[in-house]
């Protein structure tokens, strides 16, 4: 392992039966709450930025937000948020998506993303991939170019890198943690 590796990794904590029972929850306050370890995550992916050539950044509610903002001040591109649907209070796109048991709905103002846009989409875990292939789709309907996407830990096995085959489209899909 690398020193970066460790160091997140150790910032990361295992809540057991957490939201439900069977369930890992993968709790990043510990990393957000150490300097060190904060700094270090934003400029790992303030460098994949730098890599993709991308001109912005969007973060998918909410803890896309915590990580992507500083990575777009750092990169010195802008900020976009994906919210959860009814949150945004100008014209938006929609993207529907399905979950486990029922769907949930994310939304963009439509006039963030537009043709000539390199799209980089941060957040933090990478789970089924139901979330970041819904966000894919909203920067593509707007016209914009993925840039790629980027999480601190992904899933492995939930196969979500699999799904995303096809939305990326040969953009990366960068994990700095493979759990
Ligand atoms: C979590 C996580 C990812 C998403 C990954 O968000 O932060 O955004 O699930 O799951 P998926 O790959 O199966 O779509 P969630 O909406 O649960 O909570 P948050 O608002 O705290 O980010
Ligand atoms: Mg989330």
């Amino acid at each position: 392992l690398t020193d970066i590796t460790t160091l997140l990794l150790s910032r990361i904590r295992d809540v057991a039966d957490y939201p439900e029972p069977g369930v890992m929850f993968k709790d990043i306050t510990p990393l957000l709450a150490d300097p060190a370890a904060f700094t270090a995550l934003t400029d790992a992916l303030a460098e994949i930025a730098g890599g993709t050539g991308a001109t912005k950044i969007v973060g998918l509610e909410a803890r896309g937000f915590i990580l992507g903002a500083p990575v777009a001040v750092r990169a010195g591109v802008g900020f976009i948020p994906v919210r959860k649907a009814g949150k945004l209070p100008g014209a938006t796109l929609s993207q529907a998506y399905d979950l486990e048991y029922g769907s949930a709905e994310i939304e963009v103002h439509a006039e963030d993303l537009t043709a000539g846009d390199r799209v980089l989409v941060i957040d933090d875990v990478l789970a089924t991939g139901g979330t970041a292939e819904a966000s894919l789709q909203l920067i593509r309907r707007a016209g914009a170019e993925v840039a790629g996407l980027a999480v601190l830990m992904e899933l492995g096995f939930l196969g979500g890198r699999a799904r995303l085959e096809p939305s990326l489209a040969g953009a990366p899909l960068e994990s700095l943690l493979t759990i």
